[in-house]
């Protein structure tokens, strides 16, 4: 763990130069905003460095917080099974959020996710870009609205445009679709399994892509 004084962005964290490790050990340490206060640890990307995809989340939640990894809990097991049905091997990826500490509010005796604020993604925002620019993804996949507005602008509507390629300054493509948790949340069974599909479907134009740019991801 650092002792980094607060900071208004992890920008001012962030060497120049610095490896994946590093930064890594470095975001351990982060305090640019609040939410390393109320969290076990910051949850940092994992995957390999060389990854062809990278997956981003919303931040980590109640399991994440506690083993350190991202996407362990109920959702990562629903994004893990969405991958393989997609033919995408998880370990052929590199799997990171937008905001790395847990946000959550007591309720009884759980912990109760909160939706980061534009704060604290525009705090936490440089770690995730130094990942992408030291990865070098061919494809980013944002899960989700957080994902997708932090990296592609407020006014993105995943709704509106799930499952397509856009063209973007940091990595050759990128592409949103839903999150994970929420096909967790649907209504009923017949539901779960029609976002289900259509997430795999969304997960399938970015596996046809790489197999395009040749070799199985
Ligand atoms: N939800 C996320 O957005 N990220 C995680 O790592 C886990 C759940
Ligand atoms: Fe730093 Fe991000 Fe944690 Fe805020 S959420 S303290 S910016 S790592």
């Amino acid at each position: 763990m650092g002792h980094n004084r607060r900071v208004s962005t992890a920008r001012e964290l962030i060497p120049e130069g610095a490896s994946l490790e590093q930064l890594r050990s470095l975001a351990a340490g982060c305090q640019a905003c609040d939410l390393y206060r109320n969290a076990t640890q910051t949850v940092f990307g994992e995957g390999s460095a060389g990854a062809t995809v990278m997956l981003v989340g919303e931040q980590p939640g109640d399991r994440e917080d506690l083993d350190g990894e991202p996407f362990v809990g109920p959702a990562g097991a629903l994004l893990d099974r969405a991958l393989h049905d997609a033919g995408i091997d998880r370990r052929q990826a590199y799997v990171t959020n937008v905001v790395k500490h847990f946000k959550w509010r007591p309720a009884g005796k759980r912990r109760l996710h909160q939706k980061p604020g534009a704060e604290e993604i525009r705090a936490c925002r440089p770690w995730l870009e130094s990942e992408i620019d030291l990865v070098g993804p061919a494809v980013v996949v944002c899960l989700g609205a957080t994902a997708a507005q932090a990296l592609l602008g407020p006014s993105f509507r995943v709704t509106r445009q799930r499952g397509q390629f856009l063209a973007w300054e940091r990595a050759p493509r990128i592409l949103a679709t839903v999150h994970p948790s929420s096909i967790l949340r649907a209504p009923d069974e017949e539901a779960r399994a029609r976002e289900m599909e259509a997430f795999v479907a969304d997960l399938a134009v970015v596996r046809a892509h790489l197999s395009d740019l040749g070799g199985s991801p």
